[in-house]
């Protein structure tokens, strides 16, 4: 059979046979509405957040009044926990004081990486990874009719605001499918990246933002350092896919313990932003070199915030590497997407 029939069978199978009956889903608590049919103004996002350290940062998060909250991975540090334990570990963080007084004010999405999902590094192998995914959906709340629930991994996608002010948020799954065999390598797998091609290719969207757990600009991947780079030939498959749209496109990614902004340019020059924030509870200061960073890298705790002004011609978008430890901004930047 040919592959993208394949695949996209596989999407209308899964879509149609939840992998868990909803009985076995929990129940979903009240949480603040996530308005879709309001211009995405205000996003704030991060990474890395071990839920045994101190969750004071959440007040400052808020403090930047964010519409929504993003997770891009590493929401919890549960290295090899089984099951039970990494639930655990998911309700401590929801019962803890200052992340309760968050979601109760700002909707949340997100995505896992390897510390949440499994452990350091985690591919496609881990046997649990389904129950691990329901452990994920639940601690975020996802809505039980969300088609996530129905398919393999947990890549999404959600579009906000009406035409002319609308902005697409698609966030990658770079667990469930990864494959780091040399003669099977993989990191979105071919029911993602059918996806993925979909979305971008249908999207009626002003401005999409991706969010990926791994960094993908960033040249390094040695030392234990993951990253697109390892994945050379799925990189240029993405660039050549945001090369083919003329819609702007944001990439944001966590995972290295520091922030960072590049100017990534696409195979037909357009120019593509990724802004990579990192970690909540914990960073490094190592700066390493990458030809496309804009400015410097952030070495403490940090969250990262998307501004949108709708006012003009197109979005007018401004990125920040805002502290987690008091009001300071670290770094921001408005973004060019003419070429
Ligand atoms: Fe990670």
């Amino acid at each position: 059979m040919d592959r993208r029939l394949f695949v996209r069978r596989c999407l209308m199978a899964a879509a149609a046979a939840p992998l868990l009956p909803k009985s076995l889903l929990a129940s979903v608590p009240r949480r603040p509405t996530l308005r879709t049919d309001e211009p995405l103004r205000r996003i704030a996002f991060g990474s890395c957040n071990n839920q045994t350290k101190d969750q004071a940062h959440w007040r400052w998060v808020a403090r930047e009044n964010p519409q929504l909250w993003i997770w891009l991975g590493d929401t919890i540090y549960a290295n090899k926990a089984s099951i039970e334990d990494r639930e655990g570990w998911y309700q401590s963080l929801k019962e803890n004081p200052d992340y309760k007084t968050f979601i109760d004010q700002v909707p949340v999405l997100g995505t896992w990486d390897d510390h949440d999902y499994y452990d350091n590094n985690a591919d496609a192998s881990y046997v649990d990874k389904d129950g691990s995914k329901t452990l994920m959906l639940n601690f975020l709340d996802v809505a039980h009719d969300n088609p996530v629930w129905g398919r393999p991994g947990v890549f999404q996608s959600y579009s906000f605001g009406p035409s002319g002010q609308k902005t697409q948020v698609i966030l990658l799954d770079l667990r469930y499918f990864l494959d780091k065999n040399l003669t099977r390598r993989s990191l979105l797998g071919d029911l993602q990246w059918e996806f993925l091609e979909e979305e971008i290719a249908g999207s009626d969207a002003d401005l999409i933002l991706i969010g990926s757990s791994l960094n993908v600009c960033s040249p390094i991947v040695i030392g234990g350092l993951e990253g697109w780079r390892g994945f050379p030939e799925e990189r240029q498959r993405l660039y050549n896919l945001l090369a083919s749209t003329d819609k702007p496109c944001v990439l944001m990614s966590g995972d290295r313990h520091m922030g960072e902004m590049y100017r990534i340019i696409m195979p037909n020059g357009k120019p593509v932003y990724e802004i990579m924030s990192s970690g909540l509870t914990h960073s490094l200061g190592i700066t390493l070199p990458c030809p496309e960073r804009v400015g410097k890298t952030v070495g403490r705790r940090n969250f990262g915030m998307i501004t949108i002004d709708w006012t003009g011609t197109g979005p007018q978008v401004q990125l920040g590497l805002h502290s987690a430890e008091g009001a300071e901004v670290y770094q921001e930047l408005t973004t060019q997407f003419s070429y």
